[in-house]
């Protein structure tokens, strides 16, 4: 994601609508290293529309039926996220909860490029949506810490910044809670080699000069580092990637697929890994996808770790949260306290507001505050309050934990070991999951004969 020093700001959103001239709507533009919902053409900022990305992407929404199906299938009352259309969209992820149903492996597989000593609270959101999912299924997670795509991306950004901030972002990773008997961590520059690199070098083959300038709208002054990273963050979709974790038989190993959790700007990358892993006979990942939290100035953007008054930093004293919040969130309330009780705020464009839907668990808490907000009843002042308040609440329950993730855990985490797991503790033998109707999964790629050829 693109927040690093010396990159173009994640928030491009503020800086379009500084260069536009008032007569020039801009388009909203998703990749892996831009973010910005557009401006229209008074020049105004606008929120990214997730409707039309799914469309352009050719993802699927998540629907209430495949909510209850999860439900069915876990036994879990799905993730507020879920429940609210924070995490809203999916590739296969009915493929997923069937295995998980049969009890037949898989991993989820998630990420981060270190491009900065700290963490925002933006960032702690599909990690924390990862530790739930990891509770819930009981699988293995591999985190990629992409410190080499960041090397490449960055101009001045040296190899040792990069595998600084890799350590610091490995310890506040760890500080989200995850259980170190089923999470792999690994630095891209400490781990590339053996299985994983002819994986790499599998998709490497595969990936054309053309799709990468596509997919992520490089030119011919990007590095070669940058393209070929493509297939570095597809090939951890690959179980053979991880032999010490899945065994070193690859004709077994090649059949178990992942489920990558993420934000929505790194779809780009798994659509190009799932056009080909067919042809190398695995598994296509799925993957499940997150909105951005917006900056502080407003829905058409996401925090960035490289502008301080954007985001809520997880290193951010209760006092910092505060004047953050009470002076730079957007609101979507009236400007005068009587034109407020008369008319009501709007809770869509409200930074504050949006801020509770991904951290206030109680659903009735914030339907209350949601009508009362629209009604004029409540104040902006009173609603920043009780964002501030779950905000605070937040950060000092992973300041807590941070605090005691020590660098022998680091260690520990990112060490080549094996794993334990459990799955599905009660597995719906398959015969008569088939017999049920539910769809049959096609095991294209399984066949165990044969030599690896490609
Ligand atoms: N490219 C991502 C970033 O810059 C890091 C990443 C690698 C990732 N693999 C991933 C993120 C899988 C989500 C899922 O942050």
């Amino acid at each position: 994601m693109a927040d690093e020093p010396g990159q173009p700001p994640a928030l491009t959103t503020l800086s379009l609508a500084e260069q536009a001239p008032s007569s020039h709507a801009a388009e909203q533009r998703i990749t892996p290293f831009d973010v910005s919902g557009g401006v229209d053409e008074t020049g105004k900022l606008l929120p990214v529309d997730y409707n039309k990305l799914i469309q352009q992407f050719g993802a699927t929404p998540i629907s209430p039926t495949l909510l209850e199906r999860f439900e069915k299938v876990t036994g879990k009352k799905p993730h507020r996220f879920l429940r609210r259309g924070i995490v809203f969209s999916h590739r296969d992820l009915e493929k997923i909860l069937d295995r998980h149903e049969k009890g037949q492996p898989f991993y989820l597989y998630t990420g981060r490029g270190p491009s900065s000593g700290s963490l925002h609270v933006g960032h702690a959101i599909p990690f924390e949506f990862t530790k739930w999912l990891q509770d819930v299924f009981d699988v293995p997670l591999i985190i990629m810490l992409t410190d080499d795509e960041k090397y490449m991306h960055t101009p001045k950004l040296e190899i040792s910044d990069s595998k600084r901030f890799t350590i610091e972002n490995a310890k506040d990773i760890i500080g989200i809670g995850f259980d170190p008997a089923k999470t792999f961590i690994f630095s891209d520059f400490d781990y590339v080699s053996g299985a994983f690199y002819e994986n790499i070098c599998r998709m490497a083959k595969r990936i054309t000069i053309n799709s990468v300038r596509a997919t992520f709208g490089f030119n011919d002054s990007n590095n070669v580092g940058e393209f070929h990273f493509c297939a570095t963050q597809s090939a951890t979709s690959f179980a053979t990637s991880f032999p010490h974790i899945f065994g070193s038989d690859p004709l077994k190993t090649r059949s178990i697929p992942c489920l990558i959790p993420c934000a929505i700007d790194q779809d780009p990358y798994f659509r190009q890994c799932r056009e080909h892993a067919e042809k190398m006979k695995y598994k296509k990942p799925s993957l499940i996808h997150s909105i951005f939290l917006p900056a502080l100035q407003g829905p058409g953007s996401k925090m960035s770790a490289s502008i301080d008054i954007s985001a809520i930093f997880l290193t951010d004293t209760p006092n910092q949260i505060k004047n953050k919040i009470n002076k730079y969130a957007f609101s979507g309330g009236q400007d005068t306290a009587e034109k407020q009780r008369e008319l009501g705020g709007r809770t869509k464009d409200d930074v504050a507001f949006q801020y509770l839907t991904f951290f206030l668990e109680d659903d009735n808490e914030l339907e209350q505050i949601r009508h009362a907000y629209e009604k004029g009843e409540m104040l902006t002042g009173e609603l920043k309050g009780i964002c501030i308040k779950y905000l605070q609440e937040y950060v000092a329950g992973f300041q807590e934990r941070r605090k005691k993730v020590t660098e022998e855990m680091r260690r520990e985490f990112m060490a080549v070991r094996g794993l334990t797991w459990g799955g599905n503790p009660n597995p719906v033998p398959t015969e008569l999951v088939e017999k049920k109707g539910a769809q049959k999964e096609k095991e294209k790629c399984g066949k165990p004969t044969g030599e690896l050829k490609n």
